[in-house]
């Protein structure tokens, strides 16, 4: 990966997008490698939690690249389009958690990569927006749908209108960032959550994830029959097995296997 720096600590992986000199925007080469990220993520068992984050003290990701996309032709539009939200969605049905860190910069595709994610933290530096229509177009890597999902069409219909940039105080008044740090204070609190998730049972941290994200795009009656369906699975868990017996053995249980 030319524009991605990989890391691992025990079972957290820590990607932090690096493309300096245009404040880590996504070009092509940067939307191929986040693909390549996928691939890693899904071969390596080991890892049970995913921080993405960008590299440097001003931005996550300032968006699409404007140079690539300045001169498309409508079909070209369209591919490049596609060509996000493919990569983005593979980010969002990834198996296990994944926590964008937004230290600066969060602005159209780079909002659009932190909502792709399950739980976004922000530095109190952190500035996000949909700046799109200011730019003779509409939000291109699923800012329209996840946008609206996530805090309401009411709000993401004035922020996608009026292409106004928000700082990070309101983004968590809105519920677009779980939590706000000091920017020298986002890492640590990132990998610590990654650290509290990842010591849980892995297989049952997966098993909620699909329920929440699959069970959110069925009518109740068919959401909950999933989660029954993934509960169930649980008990033929060798962690399910050591969990409940710690508790009644009145014990810590012991680390959880993942299997
Ligand atoms: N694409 C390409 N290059 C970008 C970029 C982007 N989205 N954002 C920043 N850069 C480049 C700048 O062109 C500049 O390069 P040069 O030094 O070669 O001139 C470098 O990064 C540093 O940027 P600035 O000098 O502009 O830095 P600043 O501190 O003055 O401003 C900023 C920072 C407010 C983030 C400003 O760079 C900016 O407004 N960037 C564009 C943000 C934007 O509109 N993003 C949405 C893109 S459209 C999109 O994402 C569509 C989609 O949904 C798929």
């Amino acid at each position: 990966m030319t524009h991605i720096l990989f890391e691992k600590k025990g079972n957290i992986a820590i990607a932090l997008i690096d493309r300096p000199k245009a404040l880590n925007a996504l070009n092509s080469e940067v939307l191929n490698d986040l693909n390549t990220l996928v691939d890693t993520v899904n071969a390596d068992p080991e890892i049970r939690v995913l921080i993405l984050t960008g590299s440097g003290e001003k931005s996550f990701v300032a968006g699409a690249d404007i140079g690539e996309m300045s001169n498309l032709t409508k079909e070209e539009g369209e591919a490049f389009g596609k060509k996000g939200n493919d990569v983005f969605r593979r980010i969002e049905t990834l198996p296990i958690p994944v926590i964008a860190a937004v230290n600066g910069y969060a602005l159209g595709g780079g909002c659009e990569l932190a909502m792709s994610c399950d739980i976004r933290i922000a530095s109190d530096t952190a500035v996000f927006g949909q700046p799109e229509t200011g730019l003779g177009i509409t939000p291109g890597f699923g800012g329209t749908q996840r946008l609206a999902r996530l805090i309401g069409p009411g709000m993401a219909k004035q922020l996608i209108y009026s292409a106004r940039n928000i700082k990070a105080d309101e983004a968590l008044r809105i519920g677009l960032v779980n939590a706000v740090y000091p920017l020298e204070e986002l890492r640590p609190a990132a990998e610590k959550l990654a650290e509290t998730i990842a010591k849980n049972a892995p297989i049952a941290v997966r098993a909620c994830k699909q329920a929440i994200n699959e069970g959110l795009e069925k009518p109740m009656d068919e959401a909950i029959v999933l989660e029954e369906k993934l509960f169930g699975s649980c008990f033929e868990t060798a962690d399910q097995k050591e969990g409940m017996g710690a508790f009644l053995e009145k014990r810590r249980h012991e680390p959880y296997q993942n299997r």
